[in-house]
């Protein structure tokens, strides 16, 4: 038996997440799924419950969970609270409380969105590529501070990598290569960056060990205008954490939105699903957001933690064919397409499994 928990978080989280879970219900009707579902509070929502991002109570559901499907978190209202009790920090605590080093964020080009895509077709046209994140160390976590001398006000943040953050992340990336293309990016700064050195050396070190992946290093400035050039050259992009939140957003645009990235986050134990996007407070609310990243975060569940390839498929290719269909929600519409909200999305994608 799975146990999920449900964070929805803040703006558009929820809604999402609503909508990913009928899709749910639909593939556990046609395919008889155990699981079970819990829910809990994270980021603002959790912040004006109980003055922390991540509370107690919730931490004692994670601990009892298997996966977790999270909508998003912050907004305006948080915005001026100090840095240790702002929304995103419940989201840094959960990943890094249970090791969830390897993010993984696929940018696919689809055929039927091609026209909302700002590149030129022949540009994103067959674009497959997965990002590998590492996501619990880098600046995000390192020995930060701000001082205070007279008038003047100063800050840091320290970018550290060891040896093993650098090895395990490397590893998973050439272990998925192998499922897919056999080629990595590693994406580095180690022009100029000490950890990037140190991450381009263990890369290298890696590689010998798996004679049948091709490994090749962009810095990541080149990487950032490779993206734009010819996205269709990259299989799996693996890098650092900063690098990766960065570059993940850049390459969301191949896809045509934002709101149609998927996302995993796996280590050893617990995993974690959840869209890329944010939790866009403009729209909150008001049944426009695009449930389609949050419904393909479960088909990453359905493949990964349920090890069911088939329900995973099943439900990418419901997104097709509503696509196919002309459905769209706002991010993703034009002109003689059908508009349709939140929940018309949702219900047409289960309706589709059913
Ligand atoms: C992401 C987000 C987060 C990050 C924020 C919300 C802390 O941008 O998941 O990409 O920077 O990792
Ligand atoms: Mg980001």
């Amino acid at each position: 038996m799975i146990e999920i928990l449900l964070l929805p978080g803040d703006g558009v989280g929820p809604e999402v997440v609503e909508q990913a879970m009928i899709v749910l219900d639909a593939v556990k009707s046609k395919y008889s799924l155990e699981y079970t579902i819990s829910e809990g509070m994270i980021g603002g929502q959790a912040i004006d419950a109980t003055g922390k991002p991540l509370p107690q109570e919730t931490l004692k559901k994670v601990q009892a969970s298997d996966v977790i499907i999270l909508g998003s978190v912050g907004g305006p209202k948080w915005d001026a609270l100090p840095s240790d009790i702002r929304p995103e920090k419940g989201l840094l605590e959960l990943r890094k409380g249970s090791d969830l080093f390897a993010n993984l964020r696929p940018v696919k080009c689809w055929p039927q969105l091609l026209e909302q895509s700002p590149f030129k077709n022949h540009v994103v046209e067959g674009v497959d590529i997965l990002i590998v994140r590492e996501l619990i160390g880098g600046a995000y976590f390192g020995k930060k501070g701000t001082s205070h001398e007279g008038e003047s006000t100063a800050a840091f943040d320290t970018i550290e990598y060891n040896d093993m953050q650098i090895r395990r992340i490397i590893k998973k990336a050439m272990d998925i290569a192998g499922t897919r293309r056999n080629r990595i990016t590693s994406v580095d700064k180690a022009n100029v960056l000490e950890t990037s050195r140190l991450w381009r050396k263990i890369a290298e070190e890696e590689a010998l060990n798996y004679p049948k992946i091709t490994l090749n290093h962009l810095y990541v400035d080149n990487c950032a205008m490779q993206l734009c050039l010819n996205p269709a050259q990259f299989d799996i992009i693996v890098t650092e954490n900063m690098f990766g939140d960065i570059l993940s957003d850049q390459a969301s645009v191949l896809g045509a939105s934002l709101g149609m990235l998927p996302s995993a986050s796996i280590g050893e134990g617990i995993a974690l699903y959840e869209p890329i996007h944010g939790s866009a407070p403009d729209i909150a609310g008001q049944n426009k957001a695009n449930p389609l990243a949050a419904i393909l975060s479960v088909a990453m569940m359905l493949d990964i933690s349920f090890n069911h390839r088939q329900a995973a498929e099943d439900v990418e290719k419901a997104v097709e064919n509503v696509l196919i269909a002309g459905l769209r929600t706002a991010d993703i519409w034009t002109k003689g397409l059908g508009l349709v909200g939140t929940r018309e999305m949702g219900k047409a994608i289960a309706e589709q499994i059913k």
